[in-house]
């Protein structure tokens, strides 16, 4: 099988917080997974270096767009590497080849006809002399009455033309905008209307996007897709590739998501391979993401493949409600955040993908507190899994020389080889955090199994049988590491080295015997004093 796997596009306007890694964890997951059971994998994404976010950031610090982008897209690389992300190409927005591959795009819709150009009232702001981004119209949401801004509203999903809103500002100067007519692309989103009704019948038939992505596609495809503008008057990006417009830049609508496609062949090139299998209609796709990019992967997508003449719907939408953080909404403007090049400085990356998929955001909103993370470290990874490997390889160490052999428990046996096909489905169907706690069941299932048949009293009466039991303590460890490897891949890497356990599969291990190299403890004990430093820390930096 082929498997894509299309992680969403952070922009490079700032750091990346616990929000972003949320809604992106499950793809490292699936690609770890598939490469492990042998499929072929081809998981990209890359830093959203265009668009308003960027632009205005670089006027406020007086620098060059260019300079704000390498610096995130440099601080995003060395985050996604200390939390273990295992992509094959991670691009960016403004490389060549993505700005070749979009306005490529661009024209095949043009030359199908399904872009075309039409003069419009675009909001203007008189004060600083501009056409106003999106997201820059500030107002009321004409649906649900709540503040809202120009592309989505946040609290509905609308989506909204800036000139929907009722009492509109400028974000930048708060003034009233106007308006001036202005001439732009329009993509023919109404065509693909009853094409994406069928598709949008399989998959809920197949349940293989979550249910808020098929929910709130059905919803705009009962009001009726809209045709919309996709190129806009900015400072950065790709530009229309139109004798006469291009000053105009392609907008993220048809622009980022085209990454998907550019980041494909980037790695073709680089790697002397064809992207060709990860684009036809055997591949299957995940797409993983925020529930605010729904529409990019459940609608836009969709159609400019189908208006290229390519036949791939996404098959999977993995779209993460969102995380909380301390109950609050996170706000990355009130600072009210945790950033990630701050707690990978004191915490493993382990403990906050443990965490973060534990208490995954799948169905509802979930929230991260400085409580809830230190207990859950200390509990189920220190306490249940760290415990259960330190304690097994410790007694093999000082007892049986470090290494022990056998036979173990038919019944426990099975009970492993069951856990693979078990997990290996909540994974493809998108529930991680049902597939971690499973696991994480077998892990305490281990520890009482340890407590119950006493190995330390039993060594002084049978020498066989506690052979036995620490086997298959070691049976149970060596399985569940080799199942965790692709949530915990940094502790599960180390469980394979002081066993010295060959390369990962999605195969139950079953030696012989095994032997352990230098044990030491998985993870160390958070101190709880510093659940109160943290949210100290927290609201002290708020703005
Ligand atoms: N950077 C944009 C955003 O965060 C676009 C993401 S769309 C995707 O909203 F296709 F790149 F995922
Ligand atoms: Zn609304």
């Amino acid at each position: 099988m082929n498997i894509f796997i299309g992680g969403a596009w952070p922009y490079a306007n700032g750091s990346l917080h616990l929000g972003h890694i949320a809604a992106l964890l499950p793809g490292d997951i699936l690609a770890r997974y598939y490469r492990l059971k042998g499929e072929s994998v081809l998981y990209v994404s890359g830093s959203d270096c265009n668009g308003t976010p960027i632009s205005i950031r670089a006027n406020q610090e007086g620098v060059a767009i260019q300079a704000i982008a390498d610096r995130y897209h440099q601080e995003f690389i060395e985050s996604f590497a200390k939390l273990g992300f295992s992509y094959d190409f991670y691009s960016r927005t403004d490389s060549q080849q993505h700005h070749e591959v979009v306005q490529q795009i661009f024209l095949q819709l043009l030359d199908n006809g399904y872009i075309y150009k039409k003069e419009i009232e675009q909001t203007y702001c008189e004060f600083d002399q501009q056409f106003l981004p999106d997201r820059y119209v500030e107002g009321i949401c004409p649906n649900c009455g709540h503040p809202s801004r120009g592309d989505q509203c946040d609290n509905c999903s609308t989506i909204l033309d800036p000139l929907d809103l009722i009492d509109r500002k400028c974000k930048i100067c708060g003034n009233a905008p106007t308006t001036r007519a202005t001439e732009h692309f329009y993509f023919s989103l109404s065509s693909f209307q009853q094409e994406l009704e069928e598709k949008v019948r399989k998959v809920r038939a197949n349940k293989t996007w979550r249910e808020n992505a098929i929910h709130l596609t059905e919803r705009y495809l009962t009001e009726g897709l809209h045709d919309r503008a996709v190129s806009r008057d900015l400072a950065n990006g790709v530009s229309v590739p139109v004798q006469g417009y291009e000053d105009k830049k392609v907008y993220v609508w048809i622009e980022a998501v085209s990454g998907y496609y550019s980041a494909s062949q980037q790695w073709a090139n680089e790697t002397h391979q064809s992207d060709e299998a990860y684009w036809n209609e055997e591949t299957v796709s995940y797409y993983v993401h925020g529930k605010d990019n729904i529409p990019f992967h459940s609608i836009i997508w969709p159609s400019i493949l189908s208006g290229i003449g390519k036949d791939t719907l996404p098959t999977h939408i993995i779209s993460n409600e969102y995380l909380t953080l301390e109950k609050k909404k996170i706000s990355t403007s009130k600072n009210w955040a945790v950033w990630i090049p701050s707690i990978l400085e004191s915490y493993h990356p382990d403990s906050i993908r443990y965490f973060l998929t534990a208490n995954a955001p799948e169905a509802r909103d979930a929230d991260f507190s400085w409580r809830e993370f230190i207990f859950s470290h200390n509990t189920e990874l220190l306490g249940a899994y760290g415990n259960l490997v330190n304690r097994t390889l410790k007694f093999i160490d000082k007892s049986f020389d470090g290494t022990v052999s056998g036979e173990i428990d038919a019944d426990i046996a099975e009970l492993i080889q069951s856990k693979y096909g078990e997990i290996g489905h909540l994974v493809e169907q998108g529930h991680f955090k049902q597939a971690i706690e499973t696991i994480f069941e077998t892990i305490r299932f281990g520890n009482k199994y340890f407590d119950a048949k006493q190995p330390w009293k039993i060594i002084h009466e049978n020498i066989d049988e506690c052979k036995k039991i620490l086997f298959t303590c070691v049976h149970i460890i060596a399985n569940c590491a080799q199942l965790l490897s692709p949530f915990l891949p940094f502790s599960s890497e180390k469980v394979k080295e002081m066993l010295n356990l060959a390369p990962y599969t999605w195969q139950p291990i079953e030696q012989k015997a095994y032997q352990t190299f230098q044990v030491s403890p998985l993870f160390e004990r958070i101190d709880l004093s510093k659940i109160e430093v943290e949210l100290e820390k927290l609201k002290l930096n708020a703005i």
